[in-house]
């Protein structure tokens, strides 16, 4: 019995610890079937899963897909730019409208914060929450954790450096959650215009890369969120590349055997220098992989395969 037996997954606030291990060990035992010449599995035969994006996406979007197609989901995918959205359509009855033609499952993507809340209060359906606005992520914080484990070997009491764009970040927020669970030491590092009052109550906050990394176990990169800048953050992209690009100079103030990590879509010489995103420290690809994987564990829990066997 998994003690995962939530309707949706719209965050990682309030999870316990239990099934914050759950999700993770779930997927986990999902991996080795993307290892598999014949890469499906009938868990969710005769299930349909629609995602339904109000903003872009490469890894989510597409990990999700795949991971419904290994599990023999039926999966439809819906842009809102090319929807009745543009036709001014609201969320809700966009939504209920999906609904009515019996999903298993519904992943959302909006720009607002609380949109997938918002939905679970109002659509009988399960909910899973691919980002909103800049409050939370939660199956990118889990494939993060799942891929630190791999590498790292444990997930208690690390010391973990987030840093950049963490005002906007929904990444960081699903992070944060998890991670003290788990009795992480945080640091939040980045230009004070990026960094919120609230991140105080998350970490340690710092305003200097290489102190900021300095002993980490695990350097998180975050993207620069160009498209969620209203206003000058800082003076020029050059500037803050200056201060808080993650420079193999600066990777050597961590730790021994640190790992990086970057959600993606990475802002090559801005955030992180190429030689650091494409180097042996980085975990960029393996967190891609780890994707899947975690995507097929929240699809099983959530759109009613726990009584089948997963790998059958
Ligand atoms: N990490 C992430 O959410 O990437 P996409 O925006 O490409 O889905």
């Amino acid at each position: 019995m998994t003690a995962f037996t939530r309707e949706h997954l719209l965050g990682l606030e309030g999870l316990s610890l239990e099934e914050l291990m759950a999700l993770i060990d779930t997927a986990s035992s999902f991996r080795e079937i993307s290892e598999r010449d014949i890469k499906k599995v009938p868990t969710l035969r005769g299930k349909t899963v629609v995602s339904l994006f109000y903003e872009p996406s490469t890894r989510t979007r597409t990990s999700f897909e795949i991971a419904a197609k290994r599990l023999s989901a039926d999966f439809v995918s819906i842009s809102a730019s090319v929807s009745s959205a543009t036709k001014g359509e609201t969320l809700l009855d966009t939504a209920r409208n999906i609904a009515a033609m019996r999903p298993d499952c519904l992943i959302m993507r909006h720009s607002a914060a609380g949109a997938a809340h918002f939905l679970a209060q109002r659509v009988p359906c399960p909910i899973v929450n691919a980002g909103d606005g800049a409050h939370e992520h939660p199956t990118q914080a889990l494939l993060d954790l799942l891929t630190i484990r791999d590498h790292v070997g444990r997930l208690d009491g690390l010391d973990v450096a987030i840093v950049g764009d963490i005002l906007h970040s929904r990444v960081t927020r699903s992070n944060v959650h998890a991670l003290k669970l788990l009795g992480a030491r945080i640091r939040l590092v980045g230009p004070p215009t990026l960094l919120p009052a609230e991140a105080a109550a998350w970490g340690e906050v710092c305003y200097d890369i290489r102190s900021g990394v300095r002993n980490a176990d695990v350097i998180m990169m975050l993207r620069i969120q160009r498209e969620r800048q209203g206003r000058n953050f800082f003076p020029t992209l050059e500037e803050y590349s200056r201060y808080f690009c993650l420079t193999r100079s600066v990777l050597q103030e961590a730790r021994p055997g640190v790992v990086v990590l970057h959600p993606g879509p990475i802002n090559r010489g801005i955030e992180i220098a190429s030689d650091v995103a494409d180097g042996p420290d980085s975990l960029i690809m393996d967190q891609v992989t780890n994707g899947v994987a975690v995507r097929m564990a929240v699809l099983y829990l959530l759109a009613g395969g726990v009584d089948d066997e997963a790998a059958a």
